[in-house]
C-alpha cells in the first residue's frame, strides 16, 4: 500500500445505529476514495489479533470484546497525506475531546465506542489493510 493510503473500521456501535452511510458520506465529503470496503463480523480471536499491540494496556479485554460484539466495516481510503488528514477527520479517540465537524464528535458515543478507527501511521495502515484485504 503507499503512503497515500490509510485504513479505517466503522465500530460496532455506529454500524449498530444505522450510521454507515453518514459516516462513509463524511469520509467521502472529506476528500478520501473508497478503495476497499467490507462489512465483517470479528471473532474475538480476531479483533484481539488486531489489537495486539494495546495487549498489555487495561483496557485490551474490553476492547477486544466490544469490537468483536458486532458487524463492523473496514475499509481502505485513498488521499494525499491520508493517515495525518484521516486522523484529522475522526477528532480525538476520546469524543469528549473531539472538534466540531469530526466524526467521532457528531458519532462517537465514549472512549471506546469512539465509532471509528483510523491508522496511526503508513506503516500501520499497510498492516492493518492487509490484515483485512490482503496484500492490495
Ligand atoms: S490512539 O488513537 O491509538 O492514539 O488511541 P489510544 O488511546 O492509544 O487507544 C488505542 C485504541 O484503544 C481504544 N481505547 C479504549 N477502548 C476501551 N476502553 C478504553 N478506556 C480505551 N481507551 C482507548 C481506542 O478507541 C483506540 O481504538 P482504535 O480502534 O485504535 O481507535
Amino acid at each position: 500500500m503507499a503512503t497515500n493510503r490509510t485504513f479505517t473500521m466503522i465500530k460496532p456501535d455506529a454500524v449498530q445505529e444505522n450510521h454507515i452511510g453518514g459516516i462513509l458520506g463524511m469520509i467521502e465529503a472529506g476528500g478520501f476514495r473508497i478503495v476497499e470496503l467490507q462489512k465483517i463480523n470479528l471473532t474475538a480471536e480476531r479483533a484481539g489479533q488486531f489489537y495486539a499491540v494495546h495487549a498489555e494496556r487495561p483496557f485490551y479485554n474490553d476492547l477486544v470484546k466490544y469490537m468483536s460484539s458486532g458487524p463492523i466495516v473496514a475499509a481502505i481510503l485513498e488521499k494525499e497525506n491520508a493517515v495525518a488528514d484521516f486522523r484529522t477527520l475522526i477528532g480525538a479517540t476520546n469524543p469528549a475531546n473531539a472538534e466540531d465537524g469530526t466524526i467521532r464528535k457528531k458519532y462517537a458515543k465514549s472512549i471506546e465506542a469512539n465509532a471509528v478507527h483510523g491508522s496511526d501511521s503508513d506503516e500501520n495502515a499497510q498492516i492493518e489493510g492487509e490484515f483485512f484485504f490482503g496484500n492490495k
